[in-house]
């Protein structure tokens, strides 16, 4: 793996359910708040018996990008009844880690965890055919056009678990608020009635706020961009397998550019649970625009 100047933050941990020293947390706290990825190389998802079989793109029923698992329910795959649920068992034991891990790691997170869904990516990163906004090949922040989150937090547990030694290959962007000072002047205005339709026409789930639609504006506005794309400050990152990485992926500018094989659990969180509340995209964006942006 290599290790860039400044977003990487090492942590050699083996455990799910790790000890950590209060003093440790707060650092970690800040770091991942401030942007950067928590790096686990040591942290690997065990596998039981039987389970490896799952390591082919024959799971997936080709119309997802990845097998979902959400509520109890596996979506994506397809396969013998016995199969999925094997399939759904082994994903719902991910849920479970990630879940423990993220307690274990920010004691002040595990009241607030709102459990999102858990993913199975069993294609290959690269050779999609998808539109330039869907392309996670280009560097971006998560936001989610039909669910706004009014500055919620979205926190994401990786795990790559290829099993032919290929890494989960990223980019990863400059700091948000760089991103945001370039891009954000490009971002047109939220039109008066626009959240309200939206809403009215269920487009979204619940009412866009202005966070939600500067967002998605920062999201596609530095997809668009070929030349942000190219030219922005950015490092590659490989993550081996048997390696679990942790972000904020709604600060963290960042592409996947290769690798197979991977699961990945979204976490909620709202802003009362953070350590540095002000360090969040909400907050950023509220300064620079001097607006309160949710309310
Ligand atoms: C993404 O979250 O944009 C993609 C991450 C990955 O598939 O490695
Ligand atoms: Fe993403």
């Amino acid at each position: 793996m290599s290790v860039g100047k400044s977003s990487l933050t090492l942590l050699e941990i083996a455990s799910w359910h790790p000890t950590i020293a209060a003093s440790r947390t707060e650092a970690l706290a800040h770091a991942l708040e401030g942007g950067d990825v928590l790096v686990l190389p040591k942290l690997a998802f065990a596998f039981e018996q039987g389970e490896e079989r799952f390591l082919d793109a024959k799971w997936s029923d080709a119309r997802a990008k990845n097998i979902s698992f959400d509520a109890g329910k596996i979506k994506g795959a397809k396969g013998a009844p016995e199969d999925l649920a094997d399939l759904g068992r082994m994903i719902a034991r991910f849920a479970n880690c990630a879940s423990e891990l993220i307690a274990a790691l920010f004691p002040r997170y595990a009241p607030h965890q709102k459990r999102a869904q858990t993913s199975f990516r069993p294609h290959p990163a690269l050779g999609r055919d998808v539109s330039w906004r869907k392309d996670d090949t280009r560097l971006h922040v998560d936001a989610f056009p039909s669910r706004p989150n009014r500055g919620e937090r979205i926190l994401r547990v990786f795990c790559n678990v290829n099993p032919r030694g290929e890494d989960r290959v990223w980019r990863v962007g400059e700091r948000f608020e760089a991103m945001a000072e370039h891009l954000l002047p490009r971002v047109r205005t939220m039109r008066r009635f626009e959240a309200a339709t939206l809403a009215a026409l269920r487009v979204t789930k619940g009412r866009r706020s202005e966070y939600d639609h500067l967002m998605l504006g920062l999201h596609d506005g530095a997809k668009a961009d070929i030349d942000y794309q190219r030219n922005s400050a950015q490092q590659e990152v490989r993550f081996a397998p048997g390696t679990t990485w942790i972000c904020y992926s709604d600060q963290v500018m960042h592409a996947a550019m290769g690798g197979q094989f991977m699961l990945e659990q979204t976490i909620y969180l709202p802003l009362s649970a953070l350590y540095q509340p002000d360090l969040s995209p909400i907050r950023v964006l509220e300064r620079m625009t001097g607006r309160r942006l949710a309310a």
